[in-house]
Protein backbone atom coordinates (compact mmCIF):
# COMPACT_ATOMS: atom_id res chain seq x y z
CA UNK A 1 0.00 0.00 0.00
CA UNK A 2 2.94 2.47 -0.18
CA UNK A 3 3.12 5.39 -2.03
CA UNK A 4 -0.44 4.62 -3.46
CA UNK A 5 -1.62 8.18 -4.29
CA UNK A 6 2.05 9.76 -4.44
CA UNK A 7 2.33 10.48 -8.72
CA UNK A 8 -1.82 11.49 -8.57
CA UNK A 9 -0.69 14.98 -8.98
CA UNK A 10 2.01 14.18 -11.14
CA UNK A 11 -0.47 12.57 -13.66
CA UNK A 12 -3.44 15.71 -12.81
CA UNK A 13 -0.48 18.05 -13.97
CA UNK A 14 0.22 15.88 -17.08
CA UNK A 15 -3.40 15.83 -17.83
CA UNK A 16 -3.51 19.05 -17.66
CA UNK A 17 -0.70 20.13 -19.73
CA UNK A 18 -2.11 17.94 -22.61
CA UNK A 19 -5.32 19.65 -22.36
CA UNK A 20 -3.29 23.15 -22.42
CA UNK A 21 -1.78 22.26 -25.67
CA UNK A 22 -4.44 20.56 -27.21
CA UNK A 23 -4.19 17.40 -27.22
CA UNK A 24 -6.52 16.56 -25.01
CA UNK A 25 -8.60 13.38 -25.31
CA UNK A 26 -11.06 14.32 -23.35
CA UNK A 27 -14.21 11.88 -24.28
CA UNK A 28 -13.07 11.23 -27.42
CA UNK A 29 -13.19 7.93 -27.96
CA UNK A 30 -16.55 7.19 -29.73
CA UNK A 31 -19.21 5.73 -28.25
CA UNK A 32 -19.61 1.85 -28.63
CA UNK A 33 -16.49 1.33 -30.17
CA UNK A 34 -14.78 -0.74 -27.06
CA UNK A 35 -14.71 -4.29 -28.06
CA UNK A 36 -16.11 -4.40 -23.95
CA UNK A 37 -19.26 -2.24 -26.21
CA UNK A 38 -20.10 -5.50 -28.15
CA UNK A 39 -19.95 -7.95 -25.58
CA UNK A 40 -21.80 -9.44 -22.69
CA UNK A 41 -19.77 -9.98 -19.63
CA UNK A 42 -16.29 -8.66 -18.21
CA UNK A 43 -13.99 -11.08 -16.90
CA UNK A 44 -16.27 -11.51 -13.61
CA UNK A 45 -19.80 -10.15 -13.06
CA UNK A 46 -20.52 -6.56 -13.52
CA UNK A 47 -21.29 -6.69 -9.99
CA UNK A 48 -18.42 -7.84 -9.03
CA UNK A 49 -15.85 -5.99 -11.16
CA UNK A 50 -17.62 -2.42 -10.04
CA UNK A 51 -17.14 -2.91 -6.37
CA UNK A 52 -13.47 -5.19 -6.86
CA UNK A 53 -11.68 -5.14 -9.78
CA UNK A 54 -8.64 -3.26 -7.85
CA UNK A 55 -8.60 -6.49 -6.42
CA UNK A 56 -8.84 -8.53 -9.11
CA UNK A 57 -5.54 -6.28 -10.51
CA UNK A 58 -3.60 -6.38 -6.92
CA UNK A 59 -4.32 -9.93 -7.13
CA UNK A 60 -3.00 -10.15 -10.72
CA UNK A 61 -0.26 -8.05 -10.30
CA UNK A 62 0.89 -9.99 -7.46
CA UNK A 63 0.86 -13.49 -9.54
CA UNK A 64 2.74 -11.89 -12.13
CA UNK A 65 5.42 -10.22 -10.36
CA UNK A 66 5.80 -12.40 -7.35
CA UNK A 67 5.00 -15.57 -8.47
CA UNK A 68 6.16 -15.34 -12.39
CA UNK A 69 3.00 -16.35 -13.88
CA UNK A 70 1.31 -14.88 -16.49
CA UNK A 71 -2.09 -15.02 -16.94
CA UNK A 72 -3.69 -12.69 -19.25
CA UNK A 73 -7.62 -13.08 -17.95
CA UNK A 74 -6.95 -9.96 -15.87
CA UNK A 75 -3.81 -8.39 -16.99
CA UNK A 76 -4.10 -4.52 -17.15
CA UNK A 77 -3.07 -5.42 -20.34
CA UNK A 78 -6.68 -6.65 -21.03
CA UNK A 79 -8.69 -4.73 -19.41
CA UNK A 80 -7.20 -1.66 -21.36
CA UNK A 81 -7.64 -4.32 -25.00
CA UNK A 82 -11.27 -4.58 -24.08
CA UNK A 83 -12.12 -1.40 -22.52
CA UNK A 84 -10.41 1.39 -24.40
CA UNK A 85 -12.67 3.67 -27.29
CA UNK A 86 -11.44 4.38 -30.11
CA UNK A 87 -11.59 8.11 -32.01
CA UNK A 88 -13.21 8.89 -35.42
CA UNK A 89 -10.30 8.34 -37.04
CA UNK A 90 -10.40 4.64 -35.16
CA UNK A 91 -6.90 5.20 -33.06
CA UNK A 92 -7.31 3.99 -29.43
CA UNK A 93 -7.82 6.93 -27.17
CA UNK A 94 -6.13 6.46 -23.36
CA UNK A 95 -8.76 4.65 -20.92
CA UNK A 96 -7.31 7.50 -18.39
CA UNK A 97 -8.17 10.47 -20.61
CA UNK A 98 -10.98 12.34 -19.10
CA UNK A 99 -14.35 11.05 -19.99
CA UNK A 100 -12.76 7.63 -20.66
CA UNK A 101 -13.77 4.23 -19.01
CA UNK A 102 -11.12 4.64 -16.53
CA UNK A 103 -11.15 8.13 -15.63
CA UNK A 104 -14.00 8.95 -15.75
CA UNK A 105 -15.62 6.34 -13.37
CA UNK A 106 -12.33 7.41 -11.11
CA UNK A 107 -13.10 11.03 -11.49
CA UNK A 108 -16.92 10.40 -10.25
CA UNK A 109 -15.33 8.07 -7.23
CA UNK A 110 -12.38 10.08 -5.93
CA UNK A 111 -10.30 7.76 -6.67
CA UNK A 112 -6.60 8.57 -8.40
CA UNK A 113 -4.08 5.36 -9.96
CA UNK A 114 -0.76 6.05 -10.58
CA UNK A 115 -0.45 2.48 -12.56
CA UNK A 116 -0.22 4.62 -15.84
CA UNK A 117 3.13 6.21 -15.67
CA UNK A 118 4.37 3.06 -16.39
CA UNK A 119 1.70 1.23 -17.46
CA UNK A 120 0.36 1.49 -21.04
CA UNK A 121 -2.89 3.11 -21.34
CA UNK A 122 -3.94 2.01 -25.09
CA UNK A 123 -3.20 -1.25 -26.54
CA UNK A 124 0.15 -2.02 -27.20
CA UNK A 125 -0.30 -4.74 -29.73
CA UNK A 126 1.40 -7.83 -28.29
C1 LIG B 1 -12.95 -9.32 -23.06
C2 LIG B 1 -13.45 -8.01 -22.66
C3 LIG B 1 -13.22 -7.50 -21.25
C4 LIG B 1 -12.07 -7.55 -20.50
C5 LIG B 1 -10.76 -8.25 -20.80
C6 LIG B 1 -12.35 -6.79 -19.29
N1 LIG B 1 -13.62 -6.31 -19.33
FE1 LIG B 1 -14.49 -5.11 -17.90
N2 LIG B 1 -16.28 -5.26 -18.86
C7 LIG B 1 -16.48 -5.88 -20.08
C8 LIG B 1 -17.90 -5.79 -20.41
C9 LIG B 1 -18.54 -6.36 -21.67
C10 LIG B 1 -18.52 -5.08 -19.35
C11 LIG B 1 -20.00 -4.70 -19.24
C12 LIG B 1 -20.78 -5.86 -18.66
C13 LIG B 1 -22.24 -5.50 -18.51
O1 LIG B 1 -22.77 -4.77 -19.34
O2 LIG B 1 -22.82 -5.94 -17.54
C14 LIG B 1 -17.48 -4.76 -18.39
C15 LIG B 1 -17.69 -4.07 -17.20
C16 LIG B 1 -16.68 -3.63 -16.36
C17 LIG B 1 -16.86 -2.78 -15.20
C18 LIG B 1 -18.18 -2.23 -14.70
C19 LIG B 1 -18.48 -0.99 -15.48
C20 LIG B 1 -19.71 -0.27 -15.03
O3 LIG B 1 -20.12 0.65 -15.75
O4 LIG B 1 -20.25 -0.59 -13.98
C21 LIG B 1 -15.62 -2.54 -14.67
C22 LIG B 1 -15.28 -1.69 -13.47
C23 LIG B 1 -14.68 -3.26 -15.49
N3 LIG B 1 -15.35 -3.90 -16.51
C24 LIG B 1 -13.31 -3.27 -15.28
C25 LIG B 1 -12.43 -4.15 -15.90
C26 LIG B 1 -11.07 -4.37 -15.47
C27 LIG B 1 -10.38 -3.65 -14.33
C28 LIG B 1 -10.55 -5.33 -16.28
C29 LIG B 1 -9.18 -6.02 -16.20
C30 LIG B 1 -8.95 -6.75 -14.97
C31 LIG B 1 -11.58 -5.68 -17.25
N4 LIG B 1 -12.70 -4.94 -16.98
C32 LIG B 1 -11.42 -6.59 -18.28
C33 LIG B 1 -15.52 -6.47 -20.86
C34 LIG B 1 -14.20 -6.73 -20.48
C1 LIG C 1 6.95 2.43 -11.32
C2 LIG C 1 6.30 1.72 -12.39
C3 LIG C 1 4.98 1.02 -12.10
C4 LIG C 1 3.85 1.58 -11.52
C5 LIG C 1 3.64 2.99 -11.02
C6 LIG C 1 2.85 0.52 -11.53
N1 LIG C 1 3.37 -0.62 -12.07
FE1 LIG C 1 2.37 -2.38 -12.37
N2 LIG C 1 4.05 -3.22 -13.11
C7 LIG C 1 5.25 -2.58 -13.27
C8 LIG C 1 6.22 -3.53 -13.80
C9 LIG C 1 7.67 -3.23 -14.16
C10 LIG C 1 5.55 -4.78 -13.90
C11 LIG C 1 6.11 -6.09 -14.39
C12 LIG C 1 5.88 -6.13 -15.85
C13 LIG C 1 5.78 -7.52 -16.34
O1 LIG C 1 6.32 -8.38 -15.69
O2 LIG C 1 5.10 -7.68 -17.36
C14 LIG C 1 4.19 -4.55 -13.46
C15 LIG C 1 3.20 -5.52 -13.48
C16 LIG C 1 1.87 -5.29 -13.16
C17 LIG C 1 0.79 -6.25 -13.33
C18 LIG C 1 0.91 -7.64 -13.85
C19 LIG C 1 1.05 -7.63 -15.37
C20 LIG C 1 -0.19 -7.17 -16.07
O3 LIG C 1 -0.09 -6.49 -17.12
O4 LIG C 1 -1.29 -7.49 -15.62
C21 LIG C 1 -0.35 -5.64 -12.93
C22 LIG C 1 -1.76 -6.21 -12.92
C23 LIG C 1 0.00 -4.30 -12.51
N3 LIG C 1 1.36 -4.12 -12.66
C24 LIG C 1 -0.89 -3.39 -12.05
C25 LIG C 1 -0.56 -2.11 -11.62
C26 LIG C 1 -1.51 -1.19 -11.04
C27 LIG C 1 -3.01 -1.49 -10.84
C28 LIG C 1 -0.84 -0.05 -10.74
C29 LIG C 1 -1.39 1.21 -10.08
C30 LIG C 1 -2.06 1.04 -8.79
C31 LIG C 1 0.56 -0.26 -11.13
N4 LIG C 1 0.69 -1.53 -11.66
C32 LIG C 1 1.56 0.69 -11.03
C33 LIG C 1 5.51 -1.25 -13.05
C34 LIG C 1 4.65 -0.36 -12.44
C1 LIG D 1 -17.72 1.56 -12.15
C2 LIG D 1 -16.69 2.56 -11.84
C3 LIG D 1 -15.26 2.22 -12.14
C4 LIG D 1 -14.68 1.87 -13.34
C5 LIG D 1 -15.35 1.77 -14.69
C6 LIG D 1 -13.27 1.67 -13.09
N1 LIG D 1 -13.00 1.87 -11.77
FE1 LIG D 1 -11.22 1.52 -10.83
N2 LIG D 1 -12.00 2.15 -9.06
C7 LIG D 1 -13.31 2.54 -8.85
C8 LIG D 1 -13.47 2.96 -7.46
C9 LIG D 1 -14.78 3.44 -6.83
C10 LIG D 1 -12.20 2.81 -6.85
C11 LIG D 1 -11.79 3.18 -5.41
C12 LIG D 1 -12.06 2.03 -4.51
C13 LIG D 1 -11.57 2.31 -3.11
O1 LIG D 1 -10.66 3.14 -2.94
O2 LIG D 1 -12.09 1.67 -2.21
C14 LIG D 1 -11.32 2.29 -7.87
C15 LIG D 1 -10.00 1.94 -7.64
C16 LIG D 1 -9.16 1.37 -8.59
C17 LIG D 1 -7.81 0.90 -8.32
C18 LIG D 1 -7.11 0.92 -6.98
C19 LIG D 1 -6.45 2.27 -6.79
C20 LIG D 1 -5.41 2.22 -5.72
O3 LIG D 1 -4.40 2.92 -5.89
O4 LIG D 1 -5.61 1.49 -4.75
C21 LIG D 1 -7.31 0.42 -9.50
C22 LIG D 1 -5.93 -0.17 -9.72
C23 LIG D 1 -8.33 0.62 -10.51
N3 LIG D 1 -9.44 1.18 -9.92
C24 LIG D 1 -8.16 0.31 -11.85
C25 LIG D 1 -9.10 0.52 -12.82
C26 LIG D 1 -8.87 0.36 -14.23
C27 LIG D 1 -7.56 -0.08 -14.86
C28 LIG D 1 -10.05 0.65 -14.86
C29 LIG D 1 -10.33 0.63 -16.36
C30 LIG D 1 -10.03 -0.63 -17.05
C31 LIG D 1 -11.03 0.99 -13.84
N4 LIG D 1 -10.41 0.92 -12.62
C32 LIG D 1 -12.34 1.32 -14.07
C33 LIG D 1 -14.31 2.55 -9.80
C34 LIG D 1 -14.18 2.22 -11.15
Amino acid sequence: MKGKFGLSLLMALCLGLCGGLGVVYAGEGVEGSAKADRLDACVAPTAFMRRNHFELIEHQRHITVHEGIRKTDNSLAGCIDCHVRRDAQGSPVPVNAPGEFCAACHEYAGASLDCFTCHATKPTGN
